[in-house]
Protein backbone atom coordinates (compact mmCIF):
# COMPACT_ATOMS: atom_id res chain seq x y z
CA UNK A 1 0.00 0.00 0.00
CA UNK A 2 0.79 3.40 0.00
CA UNK A 3 2.87 5.31 2.61
CA UNK A 4 3.64 8.96 1.38
CA UNK A 5 3.88 8.12 -2.59
CA UNK A 6 5.83 5.19 -1.90
CA UNK A 7 4.55 1.40 -2.62
CA UNK A 8 5.59 -1.14 0.70
CA UNK A 9 4.36 -4.32 1.54
CA UNK A 10 4.88 -5.06 5.03
CA UNK A 11 7.69 -7.88 4.45
CA UNK A 12 10.10 -8.63 1.68
CA UNK A 13 13.76 -9.72 0.81
CA UNK A 14 15.95 -7.25 1.25
CA UNK A 15 17.50 -5.81 -2.13
CA UNK A 16 20.81 -7.77 -3.47
CA UNK A 17 20.78 -9.65 -0.23
CA UNK A 18 18.95 -12.59 0.28
CA UNK A 19 19.95 -13.78 3.64
CA UNK A 20 18.02 -10.78 5.06
CA UNK A 21 14.46 -10.24 5.37
CA UNK A 22 12.92 -6.77 6.38
CA UNK A 23 10.10 -6.00 7.85
CA UNK A 24 8.49 -2.49 8.90
CA UNK A 25 8.95 -2.51 13.17
CA UNK A 26 4.76 -1.74 13.85
CA UNK A 27 5.93 -1.53 17.39
CA UNK A 28 6.93 2.12 16.19
CA UNK A 29 4.01 3.14 14.57
CA UNK A 30 2.59 5.72 13.92
CA UNK A 31 5.30 7.83 15.54
CA UNK A 32 8.48 6.66 14.26
CA UNK A 33 8.59 4.40 10.59
CA UNK A 34 11.55 1.92 10.84
CA UNK A 35 12.51 -1.13 8.52
CA UNK A 36 14.08 -3.54 10.64
CA UNK A 37 16.34 -6.56 9.43
CA UNK A 38 15.84 -9.92 10.26
CA UNK A 39 18.82 -12.60 9.40
CA UNK A 40 18.91 -15.82 12.10
CA UNK A 41 15.54 -17.50 13.14
CA UNK A 42 15.77 -16.06 16.74
CA UNK A 43 14.96 -12.68 15.25
CA UNK A 44 12.01 -14.13 13.47
CA UNK A 45 10.87 -15.86 17.07
CA UNK A 46 11.34 -12.15 18.50
CA UNK A 47 9.77 -10.49 16.31
CA UNK A 48 6.59 -12.42 15.93
CA UNK A 49 6.60 -13.25 20.00
CA UNK A 50 7.36 -9.45 20.91
CA UNK A 51 4.71 -7.68 18.09
CA UNK A 52 7.27 -6.14 15.75
CA UNK A 53 5.07 -7.82 13.59
CA UNK A 54 1.61 -8.86 13.91
CA UNK A 55 -1.76 -9.85 12.86
CA UNK A 56 -2.49 -13.16 11.37
CA UNK A 57 -1.83 -12.65 7.82
CA UNK A 58 1.99 -11.53 8.35
CA UNK A 59 2.63 -13.59 11.20
CA UNK A 60 1.94 -16.51 8.41
CA UNK A 61 3.96 -14.56 6.42
CA UNK A 62 7.06 -13.99 8.55
CA UNK A 63 6.83 -17.34 9.72
CA UNK A 64 7.11 -18.86 6.40
CA UNK A 65 9.97 -16.53 5.71
CA UNK A 66 11.17 -17.94 9.12
CA UNK A 67 11.44 -21.49 7.97
CA UNK A 68 13.31 -19.97 4.55
CA UNK A 69 16.16 -18.72 7.04
CA UNK A 70 16.39 -21.53 8.89
CA UNK A 71 16.75 -23.28 5.79
CA UNK A 72 19.73 -21.52 5.26
CA UNK A 73 21.30 -21.41 8.44
CA UNK A 74 20.67 -25.71 9.03
CA UNK A 75 23.86 -27.22 8.76
CA UNK A 76 23.97 -29.98 6.06
CA UNK A 77 24.52 -32.97 7.86
CA UNK A 78 21.85 -31.92 10.56
CA UNK A 79 19.68 -30.23 8.15
CA UNK A 80 16.00 -32.03 9.21
CA UNK A 81 16.79 -31.91 13.06
CA UNK A 82 17.80 -28.23 13.08
CA UNK A 83 14.22 -27.56 10.47
CA UNK A 84 11.89 -29.09 12.83
CA UNK A 85 13.38 -27.16 15.99
CA UNK A 86 13.10 -23.90 13.98
CA UNK A 87 9.22 -25.21 13.42
CA UNK A 88 8.76 -25.53 17.05
CA UNK A 89 10.49 -22.29 18.21
CA UNK A 90 8.07 -19.96 15.59
CA UNK A 91 5.05 -22.08 16.46
CA UNK A 92 5.64 -21.29 20.21
CA UNK A 93 5.59 -17.56 19.39
CA UNK A 94 1.92 -16.99 19.49
CA UNK A 95 -0.82 -19.80 20.20
CA UNK A 96 -4.18 -17.84 18.38
CA UNK A 97 -3.45 -17.27 14.97
CA UNK A 98 -3.83 -20.14 12.55
CA UNK A 99 -1.52 -18.24 9.65
CA UNK A 100 1.18 -19.10 12.08
CA UNK A 101 1.53 -22.71 12.06
CA UNK A 102 -0.10 -23.11 8.24
CA UNK A 103 2.67 -21.04 6.86
CA UNK A 104 5.12 -23.72 8.77
CA UNK A 105 3.98 -26.96 8.11
CA UNK A 106 3.26 -25.51 4.24
CA UNK A 107 7.11 -24.97 4.10
CA UNK A 108 8.20 -28.29 5.65
CA UNK A 109 6.15 -29.96 3.27
CA UNK A 110 7.67 -27.83 0.48
CA UNK A 111 11.36 -29.09 1.81
CA UNK A 112 9.92 -32.79 2.09
CA UNK A 113 9.47 -32.83 -1.62
CA UNK A 114 13.28 -32.19 -2.10
CA UNK A 115 16.17 -34.46 -2.08
CA UNK A 116 19.41 -32.74 -1.21
CA UNK A 117 19.76 -29.91 1.29
CA UNK A 118 20.42 -27.26 -1.47
CA UNK A 119 17.21 -27.78 -3.11
CA UNK A 120 15.26 -27.62 -0.05
CA UNK A 121 16.81 -24.16 0.63
CA UNK A 122 15.34 -23.39 -3.17
CA UNK A 123 12.30 -24.67 -2.35
CA UNK A 124 11.95 -22.59 0.82
CA UNK A 125 12.77 -19.31 -0.70
CA UNK A 126 10.00 -19.95 -3.38
CA UNK A 127 7.81 -21.10 -0.85
CA UNK A 128 8.00 -18.01 1.47
CA UNK A 129 7.89 -15.72 -1.92
CA UNK A 130 4.62 -17.72 -2.09
CA UNK A 131 3.04 -17.62 0.75
CA UNK A 132 3.75 -13.79 0.75
CA UNK A 133 2.24 -13.24 -2.60
CA UNK A 134 -0.59 -15.60 -1.97
CA UNK A 135 -1.14 -13.34 0.71
CA UNK A 136 -1.63 -10.40 -1.18
CA UNK A 137 -3.52 -11.70 -3.61
CA UNK A 138 -6.11 -13.22 -1.63
CA UNK A 139 -6.37 -9.95 0.26
CA UNK A 140 -6.99 -8.42 -3.02
CA UNK A 141 -9.84 -10.70 -3.97
CA UNK A 142 -11.48 -10.14 -0.53
CA UNK A 143 -11.62 -6.74 -1.37
CA UNK A 144 -13.73 -7.63 -5.02
CA UNK A 145 -16.07 -9.44 -2.93
CA UNK A 146 -16.43 -7.44 0.01
CA UNK A 147 -17.29 -4.10 -1.61
CA UNK A 148 -20.68 -5.50 -3.43
CA UNK A 149 -21.81 -5.97 0.80
CA UNK A 150 -20.63 -1.83 0.57
CA UNK A 151 -22.00 -0.83 -2.88
CA UNK A 152 -25.61 -2.82 -1.58
CA UNK A 153 -25.56 -0.49 1.72
CA UNK A 154 -24.72 2.76 -0.77
CA UNK A 155 -27.38 1.61 -2.81
CA UNK A 156 -30.02 1.18 -0.16
CA UNK A 157 -28.72 4.60 1.27
CA UNK A 158 -29.29 6.75 -1.57
CA UNK A 159 -25.48 7.02 -1.87
CA UNK A 160 -24.87 8.42 1.79
CA UNK A 161 -21.82 8.09 3.61
CA UNK A 162 -21.77 4.33 4.71
CA UNK A 163 -20.37 3.78 7.92
CA UNK A 164 -17.91 1.05 8.47
CA UNK A 165 -17.37 0.03 12.47
CA UNK A 166 -13.60 -1.96 12.21
CA UNK A 167 -11.90 -3.46 15.44
CA UNK A 168 -8.49 -3.74 16.26
CA UNK A 169 -5.83 -3.88 12.93
CA UNK A 170 -7.24 -5.92 10.14
CA UNK A 171 -5.83 -3.93 7.27
CA UNK A 172 -2.54 -4.28 5.17
CA UNK A 173 -0.26 -3.95 7.99
CA UNK A 174 -2.17 -6.92 9.39
CA UNK A 175 -0.97 -8.86 6.08
CA UNK A 176 1.64 -8.64 3.47
CA UNK A 177 -0.65 -5.98 1.33
CA UNK A 178 -4.35 -5.08 1.33
CA UNK A 179 -5.37 -6.67 4.70
CA UNK A 180 -8.97 -8.34 5.00
CA UNK A 181 -11.23 -6.22 7.15
CA UNK A 182 -10.00 -3.02 5.44
CA UNK A 183 -9.64 -4.60 1.55
CA UNK A 184 -13.56 -3.65 0.54
CA UNK A 185 -12.84 -0.56 2.43
CA UNK A 186 -9.80 0.48 0.49
CA UNK A 187 -11.70 -0.44 -2.81
CA UNK A 188 -14.38 1.16 -1.60
CA UNK A 189 -13.34 4.31 -1.23
CA UNK A 190 -11.29 3.89 -4.33
CA UNK A 191 -14.23 3.79 -6.36
CA UNK A 192 -15.60 6.67 -4.98
CA UNK A 193 -18.36 5.53 -2.73
CA UNK A 194 -18.95 8.17 0.02
CA UNK A 195 -17.19 5.71 3.27
CA UNK A 196 -16.17 6.48 6.65
CA UNK A 197 -14.85 4.09 9.46
CA UNK A 198 -15.51 4.13 13.39
CA UNK A 199 -11.70 2.66 14.81
CA UNK A 200 -12.24 1.04 17.86
CA UNK A 201 -8.84 2.06 20.23
CA UNK A 202 -8.36 -1.57 21.12
CA UNK A 203 -6.83 -1.78 24.45
CA UNK A 204 -4.53 -2.81 25.52
CA UNK A 205 -2.33 -2.81 22.80
CA UNK A 206 -4.36 -0.02 21.00
CA UNK A 207 -3.97 -1.47 17.38
CA UNK A 208 -6.81 0.36 16.19
CA UNK A 209 -5.27 3.45 17.27
CA UNK A 210 -2.05 3.32 16.62
CA UNK A 211 -2.10 1.20 13.29
CA UNK A 212 -5.83 1.74 11.57
CA UNK A 213 -5.78 5.11 11.93
CA UNK A 214 -2.54 5.73 10.42
CA UNK A 215 -3.31 3.25 7.72
CA UNK A 216 -6.58 4.86 6.80
CA UNK A 217 -5.21 8.00 7.35
CA UNK A 218 -1.96 7.64 4.33
CA UNK A 219 -4.45 6.47 2.32
CA UNK A 220 -7.03 9.19 2.65
CA UNK A 221 -10.01 7.19 4.44
CA UNK A 222 -12.20 9.47 6.44
CA UNK A 223 -12.65 7.74 9.96
CA UNK A 224 -13.30 8.46 13.48
CA UNK A 225 -11.43 6.93 16.48
CA UNK A 226 -13.43 5.62 19.19
CA UNK A 227 -13.24 3.81 22.63
CA UNK A 228 -13.78 0.38 22.43
CA UNK A 229 -17.00 1.00 24.44
CA UNK A 230 -18.47 3.15 22.17
CA UNK A 231 -19.50 1.01 19.27
CA UNK A 232 -22.86 -0.52 21.09
CA UNK A 233 -23.72 3.37 21.68
CA UNK A 234 -23.08 3.89 17.80
CA UNK A 235 -25.01 1.31 16.83
CA UNK A 236 -28.10 2.16 18.97
CA UNK A 237 -28.28 5.20 17.12
CA UNK A 238 -27.90 4.60 13.55
CA UNK A 239 -24.80 5.34 13.02
CA UNK A 240 -22.95 2.33 11.69
CA UNK A 241 -24.50 0.34 8.76
CA UNK A 242 -21.89 -2.33 9.08
CA UNK A 243 -19.25 -4.05 11.15
CA UNK A 244 -16.18 -5.96 9.28
CA UNK A 245 -13.01 -7.20 11.35
CA UNK A 246 -10.58 -9.59 10.53
CA UNK A 247 -9.52 -13.04 12.40
CA UNK A 248 -7.24 -14.98 13.69
CA UNK A 249 -8.25 -18.38 13.55
CA UNK A 250 -11.67 -19.41 12.05
CA UNK A 251 -13.41 -23.10 12.35
CA UNK A 252 -15.20 -25.31 10.01
CA UNK A 253 -18.23 -24.25 11.42
CA UNK A 254 -17.78 -20.58 11.10
CA UNK A 255 -16.52 -19.53 14.54
CA UNK A 256 -14.23 -16.79 14.42
CA UNK A 257 -11.50 -15.90 17.00
CA UNK A 258 -10.42 -12.01 16.57
CA UNK A 259 -8.82 -9.58 19.11
CA UNK A 260 -10.55 -9.56 22.42
CA UNK A 261 -13.74 -7.39 22.40
CA UNK A 262 -14.83 -8.84 18.49
CA UNK A 263 -17.56 -10.49 20.70
CA UNK A 264 -19.28 -7.39 22.39
CA UNK A 265 -19.17 -6.02 19.18
CA UNK A 266 -20.96 -9.03 17.48
CA UNK A 267 -23.62 -8.33 20.48
CA UNK A 268 -24.37 -5.41 20.21
CA UNK A 269 -24.47 -5.75 16.01
CA UNK A 270 -27.00 -8.70 16.64
CA UNK A 271 -28.92 -6.62 18.96
CA UNK A 272 -29.42 -3.37 16.52
CA UNK A 273 -29.85 -5.72 13.22
CA UNK A 274 -26.56 -4.41 11.84
CA UNK A 275 -24.32 -6.82 9.56
CA UNK A 276 -21.47 -8.21 11.21
CA UNK A 277 -19.07 -9.54 8.76
CA UNK A 278 -15.51 -11.13 9.34
CA UNK A 279 -12.98 -11.44 6.40
CA UNK A 280 -10.36 -13.77 6.17
CA UNK A 281 -7.94 -15.06 3.56
CA UNK A 282 -8.32 -19.24 3.27
CA UNK A 283 -4.79 -19.93 5.68
CA UNK A 284 -6.98 -18.80 8.44
CA UNK A 285 -9.44 -21.49 8.62
CA UNK A 286 -8.49 -24.11 10.73
CA UNK A 287 -10.73 -26.81 9.19
CA UNK A 288 -9.69 -29.55 11.97
CA UNK A 289 -12.05 -27.59 14.45
CA UNK A 290 -16.17 -27.33 14.96
CA UNK A 291 -16.39 -25.69 18.36
CA UNK A 292 -14.09 -22.34 18.46
CA UNK A 293 -15.19 -21.45 22.09
CA UNK A 294 -14.09 -24.49 22.91
CA UNK A 295 -11.19 -25.52 21.22
CA UNK A 296 -9.55 -22.38 20.04
CA UNK A 297 -6.23 -21.73 22.09
CA UNK A 298 -6.55 -18.05 23.45
CA UNK A 299 -3.66 -16.46 24.09
CA UNK A 300 -2.58 -14.71 27.39
CA UNK A 301 -0.34 -11.56 27.54
CA UNK A 302 2.15 -10.08 29.96
CA UNK A 303 -0.52 -7.92 32.64
CA UNK A 304 1.82 -4.73 31.60
CA UNK A 305 -0.24 -4.64 28.61
CA UNK A 306 -3.22 -3.55 30.72
CA UNK A 307 -1.26 -1.55 33.19
CA UNK A 308 0.59 0.79 31.19
CA UNK A 309 -0.33 1.78 28.33
CA UNK A 310 2.04 3.48 26.09
CA UNK A 311 2.57 6.49 23.87
CA UNK A 312 4.09 9.61 22.67
CA UNK A 313 5.42 12.47 25.42
CA UNK A 314 7.12 15.28 25.08
CA UNK A 315 10.02 13.63 22.88
CA UNK A 316 9.44 9.95 23.16
CA UNK A 317 7.44 7.10 23.35
CA UNK A 318 7.15 6.43 27.20
CA UNK A 319 4.91 3.77 29.14
CA UNK A 320 2.70 5.29 31.40
CA UNK A 321 1.25 3.33 34.71
CA UNK A 322 -2.27 4.03 34.43
CA UNK A 323 -3.61 1.57 37.99
CA UNK A 324 -2.05 1.34 41.12
CA UNK A 325 1.34 -0.49 41.28
CA UNK A 326 0.07 -3.23 43.32
CA UNK A 327 -2.97 -4.01 40.86
CA UNK A 328 -3.14 -7.51 39.33
CA UNK A 329 -4.33 -8.11 36.06
CA UNK A 330 -5.06 -10.44 33.33
CA UNK A 331 -4.36 -10.29 29.40
CA UNK A 332 -6.37 -12.19 27.60
CA UNK A 333 -5.72 -11.58 23.77
CA UNK A 334 -8.66 -13.17 21.64
CA UNK A 335 -12.01 -13.56 22.23
CA UNK A 336 -14.26 -16.04 19.86
CA UNK A 337 -17.28 -14.68 17.85
CA UNK A 338 -19.64 -18.07 17.69
CA UNK A 339 -21.08 -18.05 13.91
CA UNK A 340 -24.53 -17.66 14.95
CA UNK A 341 -23.41 -13.70 15.19
CA UNK A 342 -21.93 -13.47 11.96
CA UNK A 343 -23.66 -12.64 9.01
CA UNK A 344 -21.06 -13.60 6.67
CA UNK A 345 -17.55 -14.65 5.66
CA UNK A 346 -15.65 -12.77 3.00
CA UNK A 347 -13.28 -14.88 1.89
CA UNK A 348 -10.80 -15.00 -1.43
CA UNK A 349 -13.33 -17.28 -3.70
CA UNK A 350 -16.25 -14.98 -2.09
CA UNK A 351 -18.89 -14.29 0.55
CA UNK A 352 -20.58 -17.30 2.15
CA UNK A 353 -22.64 -17.96 5.34
CA UNK A 354 -20.65 -18.68 8.71
CA UNK A 355 -21.88 -22.17 8.76
CA UNK A 356 -20.27 -25.73 7.67
CA UNK A 357 -22.20 -26.43 4.51
CA UNK A 358 -21.92 -22.61 3.21
CA UNK A 359 -17.92 -22.53 3.56
CA UNK A 360 -17.89 -25.60 2.42
CA UNK A 361 -19.82 -25.00 -0.72
CA UNK A 362 -16.87 -22.30 -1.05
CA UNK A 363 -13.79 -25.04 -0.57
CA UNK A 364 -15.06 -28.20 -1.63
CA UNK A 365 -11.77 -29.95 -1.62
CA UNK A 366 -11.67 -29.42 2.21
CA UNK A 367 -14.82 -31.79 2.46
O1 LIG B 1 -2.50 -9.28 18.46
P1 LIG B 1 -2.52 -8.91 17.01
O2 LIG B 1 -2.24 -7.47 16.75
O3 LIG B 1 -1.67 -9.83 16.16
O4 LIG B 1 -4.03 -9.18 16.62
C1 LIG B 1 -4.49 -8.82 15.38
C2 LIG B 1 -5.94 -9.03 15.23
O5 LIG B 1 -6.65 -9.45 16.10
C3 LIG B 1 -6.45 -8.83 13.88
O6 LIG B 1 -7.77 -8.34 13.92
C4 LIG B 1 -6.39 -10.20 13.28
O7 LIG B 1 -5.08 -10.66 13.14
C5 LIG B 1 -7.19 -10.36 12.11
S1 LIG B 1 -6.55 -9.66 10.66
C6 LIG B 1 -5.22 -10.64 10.27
Amino acid sequence: MNIDGSHYRTIWVKEGNPGTIQVIDQSRLPHSFEIIDLTTVDDFVSAIRDMYIRGAGLIGATAGFGMYIAALDAPDANFDTFIQDAAAKLIRTRPTAQNLEWAVKRQIKAMERESSPGMKREAAFAGARAIADEDSAFCKMIGEHGIVIIEEIARKKGNDTVHVLTHCNAGWLAFVDFGSATSPIYLAFDRGIDIHVWVDETRPRNQGASLTSWELGKHGVPHDLIVDNAGGHLMQHGMVDLVITGADRVTSTGDAANKIGTYLKALAAKDNGIPFYVALPSSTFDWSLTDGVAQIPIEERDPKEVTYITGKGQDSIQDVLICPETTTARNFGFDVTPSRLITGLITERGVCRADHESILKLYPEKV
